[in-house]
């Protein structure tokens, strides 16, 4: 089986940090997001297809040297066509049922639970659901009998929203979906399902947790998912005071204080009596004395100057 992943948006929402890294290598606790989306696949998918655009040579240098068990064909698109117009530049690779998943998400969801559940429903389509107390920062999906879609709303006020289930970027559709996209820039969210609902678009709910990693605030949220599921040993050979759970891979500090959810990359440097929680410290980046660094990412090779503050920032070289 084949999986669609779309890396190719511009990642706005991360900058300055996109514009040297793409926020699909974005690191979560200690691995790239996309190699933990490709991760969640079953083993069923022998191939991925990346649908690339921005910063397309990074994921290129990425896959040469981590290889993730699996075929990888990188599509480029010359500039983005949107989540739709991505999978018809895919096309000539899909030869039956296939997964989409947007590259930017970590999940709990059981892929080859839903790719059962599409199956059973004969349909052209199926969509994960997550369940939001609140869902008018998102797509929403109303729901027929047996889960079957029968609308979308996009953003709407708390009121008029017909669920609280919403769209979580994952989907399984049968190939001929790729008939009713059209040409160019395209949005598979808000142009194509609404074209194809008669032909069967299904809903499957999963607990457990999401995470679009789409924001500074969501990617440490996420980054904390993953310490909390997967516990790095504290060390005890570190002169630091330490609130777990962190994941920490440079010794080169003295007498700070880190944590919780903090991830700290080979190369950091950080000063004495600095304070560093919620945040993500990346590859060479230095961190001066007393300095207080709280809900924020710190670039690669970025230097902060003692005594400075940085509090839900993105610092990262342009
Ligand atoms: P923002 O600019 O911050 O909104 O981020 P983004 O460009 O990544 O957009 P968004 O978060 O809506 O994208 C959701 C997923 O679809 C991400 O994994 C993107 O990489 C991907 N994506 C968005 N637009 C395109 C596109 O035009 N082409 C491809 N191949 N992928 C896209």
């Amino acid at each position: 089986m084949k999986a669609v992943i779309l890396a190719g948006g511009l990642g706005t929402r991360l900058r300055p940090l996109t514009y040297s890294i793409p926020k699909s290598l974005v690191p979560i606790a200690g691995k790239p997001l996309i190699r933990r989306v490709i991760d969640t696949l079953p083993s069923s998918v022998d191939t991925v297809i990346l649908a690339v655009s921005y910063m397309k040579e990074a994921l290129e240098d990425y896959f040469r040297v981590e290889p993730c068990g699996r075929k990888v064909i990188l599509v480029n698109e010359s500039s983005p066509m949107g989540t739709g117009g991505a999978l018809t530049n895919v096309a000539q690779h899909i030869d039956g049922t296939f997964i989409v998943l947007n590259g930017d998400c970590v999940s709990s969801l059981d892929i080859k639970a839903m790719v059962r559940g599409h199956r059973e429903t004969g349909g052209i389509g199926t969509l994960a659901l997550w369940e939001v107390e609140d869902p008018s920062a998102f797509g929403v999906v109303e729901i027929g009998r047996n889960m079957r879609i029968i609308d979308f709303q996009e953003k709407p006020s708390r009121e008029e929203a017909k669920s609280n289930l919403i769209n979580a970027g994952v989907y399984v559709f049968e190939p001929e979906i790729l008939d009713y996209i059209g040409k160019g820039q395209v949005s598979i969210e808000r142009e194509v399902f609404p074209r194809v609902l008669e032909y069967g678009l299904f809903g499957q709910r999963f607990e457990g947790f999401w995470v679009d990693c789409g924001t500074l605030k969501n990617t440490l949220v996420a980054q904390r998912e993953m310490l909390d599921r997967e516990s790095p040993p504290v060390l005890s050979n570190l002169d630091c005071q330490q609130i777990p759970p962190n994941l920490i891979q440079s010794k080169e500090m003295k007498g700070c204080h880190i944590g919780p959810n903090v991830c700290i990359e080979p190369d950091v440097r950080i000063g004495e009596g600095a304070r560093v929680d919620n945040a993500l410290i990346m590859k060479g980046a230095s961190i001066g004395a007393n300095c207080k660094i709280t809900g924020s990412i710190i670039g690669p090779g970025i230097k902060v100057t003692d005594n400075e503050s940085v509090v839900e920032g993105i610092l990262a070289n342009r």
